[in-house]
């Protein structure tokens, strides 16, 4: 969800004001996934890198996230969404934390949408963290090391139970990754559009995903 500080930034605004617009237009994209015909939805809100920032900047987000999911709880469960958190959690304050599990809780026997929220994600920690994980089985002899294959080392990522995106949005005119789901995107299509995050709208998320639903996926192989 890029482009939200340069989006304020444009209207001489602090970027706070950028990620509460930023915010407000994750409702409208989150309802129209069913219409698209998008079962799973992950948004990127905060990375490890995101850290760099000014305290300030740093401290808003965090609030507004406290805000977002306090605020919006009722509506995503009412909608049907099933909501879930990826990334490291260690950081967060714990009243975020709380407020993360409780939606988790609170919406896990929907089906309409799931929307995976990315909050302290990174891809590379996630590999790092779930390689962590996977070396401790092998050492409590729960796994063994010629038993790590390509099947394997996804069952540790904390998009375990996802299935790999199919396609990847960038927004802002910025055309690279930024450490966003490095090893599930190994085959998903990419669409790195111009628009401002807090100017995105359903009718372009319906066009991205109709231009999507004509591509020629092959991966790696050849067309039957
Ligand atoms: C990147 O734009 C955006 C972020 C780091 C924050 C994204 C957060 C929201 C939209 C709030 C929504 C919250 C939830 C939990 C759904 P940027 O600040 O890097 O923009 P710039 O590149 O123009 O500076």
């Amino acid at each position: 969800m890029d482009g939200n500080g340069r989006w304020a930034t444009q209207r001489g605004r602090p970027r706070l004001f950028g990620h509460r617009a930023g915010a407000k237009r994750v409702r409208e994209v989150v309802e129209s996934c069913p219409d698209v015909g998008v079962e799973y939805l992950t948004i990127f809100a905060f990375s490890t890198e995101n850290w760099r920032r000014t305290q300030t900047e740093v401290a808003g987000l965090m609030s507004l996230f406290r805000m977002y999911i306090s605020r919006e709880a009722r509506a995503l469960d009412e909608f049907g969404a099933r909501v879930r958190f990826i990334g490291d959690r260690v950081k967060l304050d714990a009243k975020l934390v709380k407020l993360m599990d409780d939606l988790e809780v609170l919406t896990q026997n929907n089906t309409s949408v799931h929307l995976t929220i990315a909050l302290n994600y990174g891809g590379r920690d996630e590999v790092a963290r779930a390689t962590k994980r996977l070396a401790q089985d092998v050492a409590s002899g729960n796994l063994k090391p010629e038993d790590v294959d390509e099947e394997t080392l996804p069952k540790y990522l904390d998009t375990c139970v996802l299935p790999d995106p199919d396609l990847v949005i960038r927004t802002s005119g910025e055309a690279r990754i930024s450490n966003f789901l490095l090893w599930q995107s190994a085959y998903a299509e990419y669409e790195f559009i111009d628009t401002l995050w807090p100017d995105f709208t359903k009718e372009e998320f319906a066009r991205l995903c109709a231009s999507y639903g004509g591509r020629d996926r092959r991966f790696g192989g050849v067309k039957t």
